[in-house]
Order: C-alpha cells, then sequence, then structure tokens
C-alpha cells in the first residue's frame, strides 16, 4: 500500500488543472446500457473508480475502450448479455447500483447486488428502488440481490423523493428516459453531475426538463442513440486544491472549472478570508491575510456545502483563528479524519453529527491514516502547513477520486512525493 510523505511549510505558487468529474462520469458510463449505439466520453478522470465500473460494465458483456490515455472511453452495450451485478464488484464501489435503472429500462429485467455500506455510512438505496416502482417495477430483496422485474417495460410515474439523493436521481432519471408516458421528480437531486447527466441523456435523444432544479420532468422514448459527451469538470477535486493555498499560503490559479459548481463553498472560502477571483481559465486563489478565521459549516445538498468538501474545509480550520463548528448533514460518520487530525495536534471535539474546531497556531506532522476518499485528501492538506512530515497511509483511498495527487501540488512548489510500498 502506498503512502504520501509531505513536509510542511512551503508555500504554494503556480497552476493546478481540474480533471473530469468522478461522480459524473460514474453515471454517465451506465447511461451507455440505455442505448445500443456507441456512447463515447471525453475528459473522462483516470481514477480507479473508473476502472472499477469499466469491469463491471465489461461484466455485462458492454464494451468498454480506454482511449487518449484514458482521458476517453469508448462504450458500448450493444453486446450486452448478463443481467446480474454480482456482489464482488459491487461491493468496491457503491455507485456501482447506477447499472440497476437503465438495465431495467432497456430489457425489462435486471438483478444487481446491494451495494452494502462503507465507511462513511449504512449508505441505504431505498429511494433508489421505490423510485423504480413507482415507475411499474415489480422488486424483489433476495440473498442480498435486487430481482428486478418490469414486464412489458417501465410505465412513467410520479417520484417524490423524501430526501434529495444523487444517486436515486439519477438511477430514476436514467430510466425514466425510456419508461412509457411522462416521469416527474420531486424533490430531486439539483447537483451539477446531474445536469451534466441529463445533457448526456438529451444527446442520445432523451426528452427531459428541469434538470438543476428540484422538479424534472421526463417524456418516455422508445429508444436512445449514441452521443458524444465531454465530462463535467471536477467540482470537487477544484474546490480541494482551492483550500491548499488557503492552508499553506501563496497563490494557486485552478483551472478547468467554474465557481458556479461549487455553491456555497465559495462563500464560505471568502467569509474565512481567501480570495477567490475568476479568471479566463479557472479561478485564482490565495490567502488575505497570514491566518484564516473560523467559520461555521453545514453540508446540505447543492447548492449548499458539499459534503465532499467538509472534510477538506476542516484541515483548514484547524489552524483558523477562532472556533469553527462543522455539521455533517448527509453522512452519519463523516468525521474520521478528526482522530488523525488531532493526532497532527488540531483541537477538534465531535459530538454526533457536530465537529467544533478550535484553531491552533500549527499543525505538527505525524503518521497519519486514510480512511475515506476525502479524509485522505484533508491529511494531505493539512500537512501541507504542519511543521516536519506527515505520512499518510493507505492512500488507494485517495486514488480512487484524485489523479495524481502529489504532482499536482508537487508542481506548485509542495514538498511531496509517494512512497510505493510492496
Ligand atoms: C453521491 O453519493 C456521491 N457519489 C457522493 O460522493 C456524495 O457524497 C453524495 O452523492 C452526496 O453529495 C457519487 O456520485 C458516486 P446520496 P450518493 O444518495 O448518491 C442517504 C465522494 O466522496 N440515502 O445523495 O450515495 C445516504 O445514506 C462520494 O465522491 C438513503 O437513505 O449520495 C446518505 O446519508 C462520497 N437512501 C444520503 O442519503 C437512499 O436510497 C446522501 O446520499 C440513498 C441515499
Amino acid at each position: 500500500m502506498d503512502s504520501i510523505i509531505v513536509k510542511g511549510g512551503t508555500e504554494l505558487r503556480g497552476q493546478i488543472p481540474i480533471a473530469g468529474a468522478k461522480n459524473a462520469c460514474l453515471t454517465l458510463m451506465p447511461a451507455t446500457l440505455l442505448s445500443d449505439e456507441p456512447l463515447t466520453l471525453t475528459n473522462a478522470p483516470r481514477l480507479s473508480d473508473i476502472r472499477t465500473m469499466t469491469l463491471l460494465l465489461q461484466s455485462l458483456g458492454a464494451e468498454v475502450q480506454s482511449l487518449n490515455e484514458g482521458r476517453v472511453l469508448a462504450l458500448s452495450s450493444h453486446g450486452l448479455n448478463n443481467h446480474k451485478a454480482d456482489y464482488d464488484i459491487v461491493r468496491k464501489m457503491r455507485a456501482s447500483i447506477l447499472v440497476l435503472g437503465p438495465m431495467l429500462a432497456r430489457d425489462g429485467h435486471a438483478v444487481v447486488s446491494l451495494p452494502g455500506g462503507c465507511a462513511i455510512g449504512a449508505r441505504p438505496v431505498d429511494l433508489h428502488l421505490t423510485a423504480l416502482e413507482a415507475m411499474g417495477a415489480e422488486l424483489e430483496l433476495k440473498d442480498g440481490y435486487v430481482h428486478a422485474k418490469a414486464a412489458g417495460g417501465l410505465k412513467g410515474g410520479i417520484v417524490d423523493f423524501r430526501f434529495a439523493s444523487v444517486g436515486a436521481t439519477e438511477n430514476a432519471l436514467m430510466a425514466a428516459t425510456l419508461a412509457k408516458g411522462t416521469t416527474v421528480l420531486n424533490n430531486a437531486a439539483r447537483e451539477p453531475e446531474i445536469v451534466d447527466l441529463a445533457q448526456c441523456l438529451r444527446a442520445m435523444g432523451a426528452q427531459i426538463e428541469g434538470e438543476g432544479t428540484s422538479r424534472i420532468e421526463i417524456q418516455g422514448v422508445d429508444r436512445l442513440g449514441g452521443a458524444t459527451h465531454r465530462v463535467v469538470a471536477d467540482r470537487i477535486e477544484m474546490g480541494t486544491y482551492m483550500l491548499a493555498p488557503a492552508i499553506a499560503g501563496g497563490e494557486v490559479e485552478v483551472l478547468g472549472g467554474s465557481i458556479e459548481l461549487l455553491g456555497a463553498f465559495v462563500e464560505k472560502l471568502e467569509a474565512a478570508g481567501v480570495s477567490v477571483t475568476p479568471t479566463k481559465d479557472g479561478v485564482l486563489v490565495s490567502r488575505k491575510n497570514g491566518r484564516v478565521e473560523a467559520i461555521d459549516v453545514t453540508t446540505e445538498p447543492y447548492p449548499g456545502f458539499p459534503t465532499d468538501l467538509q472534510a477538506q474545509f476542516m484541515a483548514m480550520m484547524c489552524t483558523a483563528n477562532g472556533t469553527s463548528v462543522l455539521e455533517e448533514k448527509i453522512f452519519e460518520n463523516r468525521f474520521m479524519h478528526a482522530p488523525e487530525l488531532i493526532r497532527m495536534g488540531a483541537e477538534i471535539e465531535v459530538h454526533g453529527g457536530t465537529a467544533t474546531v478550535t484553531g491552533v497556531e500549527r499543525l505538527r506532522g505525524a503518521p497519519v491514516m486514510a480512511t475515506d476518499l476525502r479524509a485522505s485528501v484533508s491529511l494531505i492538506l493539512a500537512g501541507l502547513a504542519a511543521e516536519g512530515e506527515t505520512r499518510v497511509n493507505r492512500v488507494y483511498h485517495l486514488d480512487r477520486g484524485y489523479e495524481s495527487v502529489e504532482t499536482k501540488l508537487g508542481a506548485c512548489g509542495a514538498n511531496i512525493e509517494r512512497v510505493k510500498e510492496e
């Protein structure tokens, strides 16, 4: 298992390019199941999660070719010959559940392993299932699998989400494109990745209105064609790297994304005393004063503060002036970075879904352990300004969502290296 070693104390200067969004690509790839014509995705990120989704789609008989050093994915489900998504692949990545809606919509049957929980929570899929049932699907849970049928195809229906679930909105949106009649998704998720998916589905011939709002209306069509679609920039990677100069000092231009993708995150960053200036190619970020101010944050569905940037923002609050209260309202266990930051000298008290952070002058480098994707990167960010050396172990979590973080930060002057371990 590789580790990443960061020696703190160097200000950052330079540019960091942002890749295509992992969480957009993971829903765009299963969309190939809706049509037997080719789907080409450009600006694809090179991440282990994308490789896992590739293996899953290939296990169903779909073709997935990685071209242009992984930046282009050429998909086709013309050869779909297996409608069962096995546990041994699904357990590696929760997004695997996103093959359920498209497969069911295309052929009227699908068997998909329940994903199981993960480090940040139980993460049930009840909202995915009730949405498909509202479109006429018959579902049976047996031996850890969802057995789904829709004899005669799915029918348009009204879906009222009790919570604006990203994945459930994506599954329902894809399924509804081939359902007979009109489907309305109420309290739908509004994330930019949903908008990106809708734009790709529309290019394939789907009739969709309202993506990006809480109400999405879909007129089912008989069939969908192929398309070529550019994956939207990764707003979470963008926000992560915007925090790097805010924590380490210096000035960094983050390239390839627009601040509209980040909702309330930018307001919170500016309130903490970070300068955020849109440029022609992205956004220029620097700290206004020697030390940022403590700011309270509550995570919410988009356009609220993204849960996927909570750990990274906490890393910045560890050396802020004052005390900040971070409320995690999306997942039930997403403070596992806190004990590791405390090992670096942070003062954090966690009570249930609330973390209270009292800023200290400086953190001290320490060996720390990554536990999930975003916790991993928050430890690297903390290490950028810590005194001495921080060694982040188990960085396979990191590689799920961040392309060569050591290269991108190293190019801006960070003292960072990856240590390969047998
Ligand atoms: C997506 O997960 C993202 N993953 C997550 O990013 C992100 O944190 C999350 O949306 C929220 O923005 C992908 O897009 C692949 P949800 P998803 O359904 O779809 C509960 C990362 O770091 N829930 O909006 O699983 C669930 O337990 C990852 O890149 C139900 O109760 O998120 C959770 O508490 C982490 N029943 C909350 O809703 C359901 O049927 C948010 O889940 C579905 C969800």
